[in-house]
């Protein structure tokens, strides 16, 4: 068995305890699912807005996500696609032997374009994703591609995951239609050791599909915490996406209040 990483409660922070069909929480005696071996740990002040709307859309197209990106890519964009997977995926900064999170990993596919120097076996791989749909397809995808990765159904504002606990923590594709964008960005900051690397990358305003949306799409670099380091921001393939990149400090860099 590989090694996994703890899981703790989203309302209490308690440790959780994996048992054959639950996960529960030994210390107020609440019980989450487990489907399919994914546990379900979805926190409900996050289950609403666009939260609700996409979990159920993608939970419907999740069986065919894969097949739909294969048909765009052949059809409209030559390995445009591909090409910017594998551009966007050499800024997660991972090494082998890390402990990665990627939040929002929906099918996995990001997987599949991780840097050459990157060896997928040495890692300890966590993809959460708050589609079931999406997750289901990933755990097939992850079986057919022999990769080993822990999967969990959650939301990206509320990680079921300790402090400090990921080498690098990286999301592509859907932060910008995120309930709460700052609640996300500030629990991938949390679950990241210090030292660690922060990718966040999604489309730009320029092919952004949702049309009920209120507002233009911006890269939430406004969002990032204040004492993060090294934050860039960098756009791809025509300024169709754009990735944000930063560091956790390490504990030297901290700034103490007195
Ligand atoms: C455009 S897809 C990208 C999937 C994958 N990262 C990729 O590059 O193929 C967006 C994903 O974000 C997930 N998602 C949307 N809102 C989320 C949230 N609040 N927390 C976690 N995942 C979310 C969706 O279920 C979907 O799998």
């Amino acid at each position: 068995m590989y090694a996994t990483a703890p899981l703790i409660d989203v309302y209490d922070h308690s440790y959780l305890n994996r048992q054959i069909n639950t996960v529960v929480n030994d210390h107020t005696g609440r019980t989450y699912p487990l489907l399919k071996d994914i546990p379900v740990l979805l926190h409900d002040r996050y289950m609403r807005g666009n939260n609700e709307k996409y979990s159920r859309l993608y939970n419907w197209i999740g069986g065919s996500y894969d097949f739909a990106e294969k048909v765009i890519s052949k059809v409209m964009y030559g390995n445009q696609i591909a090409e910017t997977r594998r551009e966007i995926m050499s800024r997660t900064q991972i090494k082998n032997g890390d402990r990665i999170l990627y939040v929002s990993i929906g099918t996995g596919m990001g997987l599949n374009y991780l840097p050459s120097d990157v060896d997928v076996s040495t890692l300890e791989i966590t993809g959460v994703d708050i589609s079931i749909g999406m997750l289901q397809k990933c755990s097939k995808n992850m079986k057919k591609w022999g990769i080993d990765a822990e999967l969990i159904n959650c939301c990206a504002e509320a990680l079921p995951f300790e402090d400090n606990y990921f080498d690098a923590v990286f999301h592509v594709g859907g932060i910008n239609f995120f309930t709460d964008k700052q609640a996300a960005i500030d629990e991938m900051v949390r679950v990241a050791k210090k030292g660690a690397h922060i990718m966040i990358s999604d489309e730009t305003e320029s092919i952004v599909k949702d049309t009920d949306r209120k507002e233009a799409v911006r890269p939430p670099l406004a969002m990032i915490p204040f004492e993060m380091k090294n934050v860039a921001l960098e756009t791809f393939w025509k300024g169709r996406f754009y990735c944000i990149t930063f560091q956790k400090p390490e504990p030297q860099h901290l700034t103490v209040f007195h």
